[in-house]
């Protein structure tokens, strides 16, 4: 695990430390199923907030995905997503943390096929995200949706910037960042990652 997985793990606040909040969030996708979305080539899916039953299709979801995405997600190897994590990613704390799901529903049991999330820094004014979306569903404008979900929540929060560590031989998610109005910042102590950022 590389210095800046540690920092960007480290950032992510316990859940037990997050009591005083400064902008409530309240995100558009209210109802249990979401928020009904489609995927350029049509494809239905539910977009709504991670909920604690989301455990076992997370879990799937992640021996879906290639090392690569996962090294590309995590900036280091993962062979599996441990129980203890999947319930960590599952259970958010609303005042700090949005992580939405893509759910796919023309399936049983129900898949989820994208996952995005933020973590606020209060101190900081300003939120790390991360993104995923599984390989069988990519390129047809599911991260960019999440991604422009994740600006909107950081705006609707009051936050001076949203930024994320990117490896720089990740160029899909550099055009997609590129696209959206990120700025690129190298990191001295970091070589092959890079900073990217958004002001609000
Ligand atoms: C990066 C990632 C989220 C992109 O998701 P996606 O759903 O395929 O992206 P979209 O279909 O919304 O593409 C949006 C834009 O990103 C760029 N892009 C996406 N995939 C690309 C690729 N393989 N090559 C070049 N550009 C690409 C394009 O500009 C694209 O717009 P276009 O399709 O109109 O040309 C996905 O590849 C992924 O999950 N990667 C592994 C995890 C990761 O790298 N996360 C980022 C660090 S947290």
């Amino acid at each position: 695990m590389n210095a800046a997985s540690l920092r960007s793990m480290a950032s992510h606040p316990s859940l037990s430390s997050r009591d005083h909040v400064r902008h409530a969030p309240t995100l558009s996708v209210h109802t249990a199923r979401g928020e009904r979305v489609h995927s350029r080539d049509g494809r239905e899916l539910w977009l709504r907030e991670i909920v604690p039953g989301d455990m076992a299709a997370l879990q799937r979801c992640f021996t879906r995905l290639s090392p690569e995405d996962i090294r590309r997600r995590f900036l280091h190897a993962m062979s599996e997503l441990p129980m203890s994590m999947a319930q960590r990613l599952c259970h958010t704390d609303a005042a700090v943390e949005t992580a939405l799901v893509l759910v796919d529903e023309s399936v049983r049991p129900a898949e989820i096929r994208g996952v995005g999330r933020i973590y606020v820094d209060e101190a900081a004014d300003s939120a790390e995200f991360s993104v995923i979306v599984e390989r069988d569903w990519s390129r047809i404008g599911l991260g960019a949706l999440l991604m422009q979900r994740l600006v909107d929540d950081c705006r609707r929060r009051g936050l001076a910037e949203i930024w994320g560590y990117v490896l720089l031989e990740n160029r899909p998610m550099l055009e997609l960042c590129r696209e959206l109005g990120f700025i690129r910042r190298l990191m001295p102590d970091e070589p092959g990652t890079a900073q990217i950022t958004l002001r609000l």
